[in-house]
């Protein structure tokens, strides 16, 4: 069955890293059918940038509920001798070198059953964890919530220094899996995540903190959701140590989401207005995820071609962006969210109304899916072996 798959990249070539490389930067061209993509293709890198978009007078709410920060949203972390560490789920070389060799020899075995579209959606998983460096850049923009010495004491510096180094683990640990599975090509890999976080990522959130926690909320949830169909399909496939690192790392990432869930709920009880309308905002603009300017150097509609794929596997689709929105709808009382004003309380109506129009659109696309046939494309990752899209 061939998945939605309508956009189109154009290639805009940009000399943003002159004198030399020029440095490709996929731009997506849009059609009508854009927005029956699966989320996170909906991606407009050429849209205009604003920035500064919070009110001065703002910070101050910010301020004032630091110590709100330090009493519910920092016991969310885990302390580090707590925490666990990606060689706990590797091969140990502390027992030798034949007892190493022997475990190595295991994995190469365990992931075989694995299929290639398989491998490739744990790929992206572990790209897009090795983002971290972007995802950080990305919060200091936030005004009232950045790291102003890139140490600071404020807890919302710690948090978000913490975060990144948990967010760090999880690429760590899959990159070195993957690594020893022998079945990727590291070079491809390398040079893709060189492109992603040379390029960066445009979220939308414009310096503001109140958009900027409507994306985290969301993107830890669709991570939360992905990590575990992942490790759905490591166990169908055979890998049981696979498996129990996507099911850990999903772990960590409900604990992301309870976090950034939980200031939108205290900014929604402090400010209900202005989150409310931060709210829709982010739900118009579509939320892009952070590997929309992904690329290989090779094939210029990668993000295309995987987001089909992703599809048809069923890892991340318009289904699950509905789902999280009612999730939302929900954690958040959205639809019982009392004295909004009255664009804010237009904003309530669209956001609740969102999910069965998703719904209607994904099932309308599934219809045209059904009638087109698939395609083999290669990927430069799994050494230019062809997967169906
Ligand atoms: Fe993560
Ligand atoms: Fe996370």
């Amino acid at each position: 069955m061939q998945p939605i798959a309508f956009s189109q990249f154009t290639i805009q070539s940009i000399a943003w890293m002159s004198p030399q490389p020029i440095t490709t930067i996929l731009r997506r061209k849009t059609t009508s059918l854009r927005r029956l993509q699966p989320i996170f293709a909906v991606a407009s890198p050429a849209r205009h940038q604003t920035t500064h978009s919070m009110p001065p007078e703002k910070l101050e709410i910010f301020k004032s509920i630091e110590s709100w920060v330090s009493e519910s949203v920092l016991p969310l972390l885990k302390p580090v001798e707590k925490c666990w560490q990606p060689s706990e789920f590797l091969p140990n070389k502390s027992q030798g070198p034949e007892q190493f060799a022997e475990e190595v020899r295991a994995l190469r075995q365990r992931v075989l059953g694995l299929s290639d579209d398989i491998y490739l959606v744990v790929l992206y998983g572990t790209m897009t964890e090795r983002c971290f460096a972007a995802y950080q850049t990305m919060i200091n923009t936030w005004e009232g919530v950045r790291d102003e010495t890139g140490s600071s004491p404020s807890p919302w510096a710690i948090w978000t220094r913490a975060w990144t180094a948990e967010e760090n683990r999880h690429g760590n640990l899959l990159r070195t899996y993957l690594y020893l599975s022998g079945r990727v090509d590291m070079l491809m890999i390398e040079e893709t995540q060189q492109y992603l976080i040379g390029a960066g990522m445009d979220n939308g959130t414009k310096n503001n903190p109140y958009l900027g926690f409507v994306y985290t909320s969301f993107q830890e949830r669709a991570t939360f959701l992905s990590h575990g169909k992942m490790a759905r399909l490591a166990k169908e496939g055979g890998d049981p140590v696979l498996a129990r690192i996507c099911g850990t790392i999903a772990a960590d990432e409900k604990r992301h989401e309870n976090a950034y869930t939980k200031i939108i709920e205290k900014l929604l009880e402090v400010d209900p207005n202005v989150t409310m309308l931060a709210i829709a905002n982010m739900m118009k603009k579509k939320i892009t995820m952070p590997m929309h300017l992904m690329y290989d150097g090779r094939d210029p509609n990668i993000f295309e071609h995987f987001s089909a794929m992703s599809q048809r596997l069923g890892i991340y689709t318009s289904r699950d962006y509905a789902e999280i929105i009612e999730f939302f709808i929900a954690r958040w009382k959205l639809e019982k969210l009392e004295g909004l004003e009255g664009e804010a309380r237009r904003a309530r109506d669209f956001v609740c109304g969102l999910p069965p129009k998703i719904r209607r659109l994904q099932n309308r696309a599934d219809e045209r899916a059904k009638k087109l046939e698939s395609r083999r494309v290669k990927f430069s990752w799994i050494f230019n072996k062809e997967v169906s899209v």
